[in-house]
């Protein structure tokens, strides 16, 4: 495709409707975004979506979003999400491009493979085991602890070492507050924030210092033969390219773990407190779940190879996944330009997608507000949908690496958890979605009470 221009073929561009002169669509977006997407996405394939003067495609429909996520995989870039968040993650592999991004998922791949998880599993029940031990009989703070709860698990899987495990206490702090300084980047249009002496860019750049200073004292210690092999850091070091046989320099393991922390807080933390408020909001979900852990488990305690029996609690999770992706809305930048369902997207424009919108989609799911985890039985109504759509954990070539440690993650927390406590709706809290850079519940809305 040589030129861009708004038609080619038979197919019109579409504006989503109401954008307003100089702001365009980007107030409705910033104060109501999930219900913008949704209505955005009613309006075709490819639509036209203004952020102030600029011009934005938000692309939609699963034939659209194949190509623009798997077939013209190599026609795009991350674009304006990821840019902000390079300040942290440096050149880590949610960030990095091109031939570079592929070498760096091959040498992480191995990491995450199915027969490594299952190593990670013993990390991820004796974390939850551990901080469940901790909180009083009237439950915990219940985010808060979801939080501290998943980066107890990430630090202690990436870092096993007792050398290195006395970091992790310390670094759960530290990513907190990195996050959520990325975060503010990443969520501020006008790139001026950053620019302000705030006391909170302050903090955040004091704790991005500190957590970079950990990982290289970590690094150094596992390059001098501290490392045992089995955690994820172990493996980044050890990885080789198969090719050349070159691994990679200490900045870019710090930039893989820093990416890995960042990547799957955030989002598993999301999820798994979404999980408590369903489990809250529809008590006789929560009762099937429970009657499968117990079932499953006979009363002792979980194992690895109770969880793949865990097949209603499987898909409450991806039902969970689908109602409340945390990554609800992503972008692109064509480095060519490059046609999607006979639309033209110019090289450099802002491409967008919204995997929320996509599995709200009345056609695709009907009635898409309902919770409904057997939907996702087989031979149920979702079982002959494109799988594109699903795009919780995206698609393609920069699909979710840690996919697979998020679902069993999440399996054994939900396991644990439903086996000491019960799950109550607070009915006088209203639970409204907080959609910033991650879709997250607002505030609890439930509460936890030790199991009768
Ligand atoms: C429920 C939890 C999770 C969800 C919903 C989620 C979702 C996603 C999505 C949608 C993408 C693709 C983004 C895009 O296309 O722009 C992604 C990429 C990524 N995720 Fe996750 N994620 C989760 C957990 C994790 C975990 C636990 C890890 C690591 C331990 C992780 C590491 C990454 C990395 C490194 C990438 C970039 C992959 C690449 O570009 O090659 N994520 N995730």
């Amino acid at each position: 495709v040589a030129t861009a221009t708004h038609v080619t073929g038979s197919a019109e561009l579409v504006e989503v409707p109401g954008a307003l002169p100089g702001v365009g669509h980007a107030l409705q977006l910033a104060r109501r975004p999930l219900e913008f997407l949704r209505r955005a996405h009613a309006y075709g394939d490819v639509v036209v979506i203004r952020l102030g003067r600029a011009k934005a495609y938000f692309v939609n429909q699963p034939e659209a979003l194949r190509t623009l996520l798997i077939r013209e995989a190599g026609s795009f870039d991350k674009g304006i999400h990821y840019e902000k968040a390079r300040v942290s993650i440096g050149n880590g592999l949610a960030a990095s491009e091109g031939e570079f991004h592929r070498r760096q998922r091959k040498l992480i791949r191995p990491a995450f493979q199915r027969a490594r998880i299952r190593g990670y599993f013993d990390v991820m029940k004796q974390s939850t085991l551990d901080r469940m031990a901790t909180w009083p009989a009237q439950g915990p703070d219940l985010h808060a602890e979801l939080h501290a709860l998943t980066a107890t698990i990430a630090g202690r899987a990436l870092f096993s070492t007792e050398f290195a495990m006395a970091t992790v206490d310390d670094l759960e702090q530290l990513v907190d507050t990195v996050a959520a300084g990325v975060q503010r980047r990443i969520t501020d249009p006008t790139g001026l924030l950053e620019k302000l002496p705030l006391p909170s860019i302050r903090r955040f750049e004091q704790a991005l210092k500190r957590m970079n200073d950990s990982f290289d004292a970590v690094i150094r210690e596992y390059r001098g033969g501290a490392g045992n092999g089995a955690d994820i850091l172990s493996l980044l070091l050890a990885a080789r390219d198969e090719t050349d046989g070159e691994g990679m320099s200490d900045q870019q393991v710090r930039d893989e773990v820093c990416t890995l922390l960042l990547g799957g807080l955030e989002t598993t933390a999301q999820v798994l407190k979404w999980t408590c408020y369903v489990l809250g909001e529809h008590p006789e979900v929560q009762q099937r779940v429970r009657e499968e852990v117990d079932a499953v488990t006979g009363g002792r305690e979980l194992d690895h190879d109770h969880l793949e029996r865990l097949d209603y609690t499987r898909r409450m999770l991806k039902e969970v996944l689908r109602r409340y992706p945390p990554l609800y809305f992503l972008s692109r930048r064509p480095v060519v330009d490059v046609e999607v369902a006979g639309h033209v997207l110019p090289a450099g424009s802002t491409v967008l997608f919204s995997p929320y919108a996509l599995q709200h989609d009345p056609a695709l799911y009907p009635d898409p507000e309902r919770f409904d985890p057997d939907r996702w039985l087989p031979g149920g109504p979702a079982e002959g949908l494109p799988q594109i759509s699903f795009a919780a954990f995206g698609a393609g070539i920069r699909s979710c690496i840690g996919d697979h440690f998020a679902m069993i993650e999440m399996l054994t927390v939900v396991g644990c958890l439903l086996q000491r406590w019960t799950v109550r709706r607070i009915p006088s809290v209203v639970v409204r979605p907080k959609a910033t850079f991650v879709l997250a519940p607002g505030v609890p809305g439930v509460e936890l009470v030790p199991r009768a």
